[in-house]
């Protein structure tokens, strides 16, 4: 199966912080990555801004290594990379001075789509925006790309949706939710309302509760500093678990398109019910298996942040009243792995009498790594002698669904950037959004704060602490098991 590569239209791209992580890591790439596919006209063009004194040969270099370093072996090409190279310019530009911003104004091509990507700390989002405001670079049409964290709760986040709208419309504003980029979080919507199969059964009558796992195996050394102010409620929860939620949960949208989609999500977060904090386990990382503790990495020995948090969320919706949705997510898991489940009630009454091999009904999707989806459904064990049931999965892995070509799935930030080129706002999050999801945030993290608790330690490699196991048995439940 090859997949289709329409180009997008001729464009500048800034970005701000061209000599930073994200852009080494994930931007260049990913633009490299889509130029290769073909999807770049010769006309695009990047421009890279940052503190430092660089000549565009020095800047060329930075990512032709970011490239060889952070794109798999199989999808270098010499020529393919020069080419890429050859569009990319750099200028000196200090965001909070004066210095290069006229330079930059007159490299911008008046005649092409113009985008400018915020790679930068949030304190740094309203001088950039003021000063492209200044320097005429606000052009109605053009767009500006935020970054998460967006704010550290409601306050921080109402002041900078105040701070981009001084000088920007919302059309133009792109808060990026890199999960929303992830093929399978799409492929959730796809799904749900491309299928008449699941939607009847897509609310609490059928369904029993879901659950929505994010385990990894890192952990924060070398960005401590960070995570320990934000923890995992604030760096996962309150934004990527909250938009898979959202797209589990929401009523169909009329349409697929920025404003249907990004109503009906709204509407999710606003139905949210608070938690009441016997719903909410937290944990922190111990040493072990040769590694160091969350409290050595996050360099302050007291400190009381979770690398991990469970909690049991309810959606007071008519569709969901009485559907409990678990959410997890954790530094130093036993695996990578990424999935919501989403499991149905079982039958009214089984005709075949009690039988272990009976189970209910789940759909898996899984985001990563294997990205597929998984139907687990109850049959006859194959034989005679009577009716045995057994619970074997209807799997759909993309790679062997769709063969080779689906397997090279894009990253995230791939469609993310493209998405921003071509105008389309649907997999980006609006202000209202953000700031209803700090609104359901801010009296969770308040209510620990106010306690002052320590999370619960948790071996390395292990599933979180054990108090998290008891948020699901006490329900009757059980976690799935977090599996490579
Ligand atoms: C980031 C968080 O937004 O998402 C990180 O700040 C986390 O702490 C990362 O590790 C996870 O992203 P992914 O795409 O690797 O699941």
């Amino acid at each position: 199966m090859v997949s289709r590569v329409i180009p997008v239209d001729p464009f500048d791209l800034v970005i701000f912080g061209a000599t930073g992580d994200l852009a080494r890591r994930k931007i260049l790439p990913g633009l490299y990555r889509r130029d290769l596919a073909g999807q770049l006209p010769d006309e695009a063009r990047i421009l890279g801004a940052a503190r430092s004194e660089l000549s565009d040969g020095a800047w060329r270099n930075e990512i032709r290594a970011a490239i060889e370093e952070h794109v798999p072996a199989d999808r270098q090409d010499g020529a393919a990379l020069d080419r890429f190279l050859a569009r990319l310019g750099y200028l000196q530009v200090d965001a909070t001075g004066e210095a290069g911003w006229q330079a930059l104004a007159d490299r911008v091509r008046p005649d092409v789509v113009q985008a400018y990507y915020f790679s930068v700390g949030p304190s740094l989002f309203g001088a950039l925006a003021e000063r492209l405001h200044r320097h005429g670079m606000n052009r109605e049409d053009c767009r500006i790309v935020v970054e998460k964290p967006f704010g550290h709760d409601l306050a921080s986040a109402k002041a900078l949706n105040a701070t981009l709208a001084a000088h920007f419309e919302e059309h133009q504003i792109y808060r990026i939710d890199h999960y929303l980029g992830k093929e399978t979080v799409q492929n959730l919507m796809a799904v749900r309302f491309g299928n008449m199969l699941f939607e009847p059964l897509w609310n609490a009558q059928y369904v029993d509760h879901i659950q929505i796992t994010v385990a990894e195996t890192v952990g924060v050394a070398g960005r401590g500093g960070y995570y320990d102010r934000s923890g995992a409620m604030r760096d996962m929860v309150q934004n990527h678990m909250m938009q898979l939620l959202c797209l589990i949960a929401m009523e169909p949208p009329y349409a697929f398109e920025p404003d249907a989609v990004r109503d009906e999500k709204l509407k999710v977060i606003r139905a949210l019910d608070p938690v009441a904090p016997g719903d909410i386990v937290r944990g922190q990382y111990a040493a072990g298996n040769g590694q160091a503790s969350y409290l050595d990495d996050a360099e302050n020995p007291d400190s009381r942040t979770e690398s991990y948090v469970a909690l049991k969320a309810h959606v007071s919706s008519w569709r969901w009243k009485g559907t409990p949705f678990y959410l997890r997510t954790g530094k130093r898991l036993r695996a990578r792995t990424s999935e919501i489940a989403i499991t149905f009630k079982d039958p009214p009454h089984s005709i075949f009498g009690e039988q272990e091999g009976q189970k209910s009904n789940a759909l898996v999707i899984r985001l990563q790594p294997n990205e597929g989806i998984k139907l687990k459904v109850t049959i006859k064990e194959p034989g005679p002698g009577g009716m045995r049931l057994i619970e074997v999965p209807l799997d759909m892995s993309f790679a062997e669904a769709l063969g080779p070509e689906a397997a090279d799935i894009p990253d995230a930030y791939e469609r993310l950037v493209m998405d921003v080129i071509r105008g389309n706002q649907t997999l980006f999050m609006r202000g209202d959004e953000v700031e209803a999801a700090w609104a359901w945030t801010d009296p969770i993290v308040a209510a620990w704060e106010a306690k002052g608790d320590r999370p619960q330690p948790y071996d390395p490699g292990s599933s979180g602490p054990e108090d998290a196991l008891m948020l699901m048995h006490r329900d009757g439940r059980r976690w799935r098991e977090v599996r490579p």
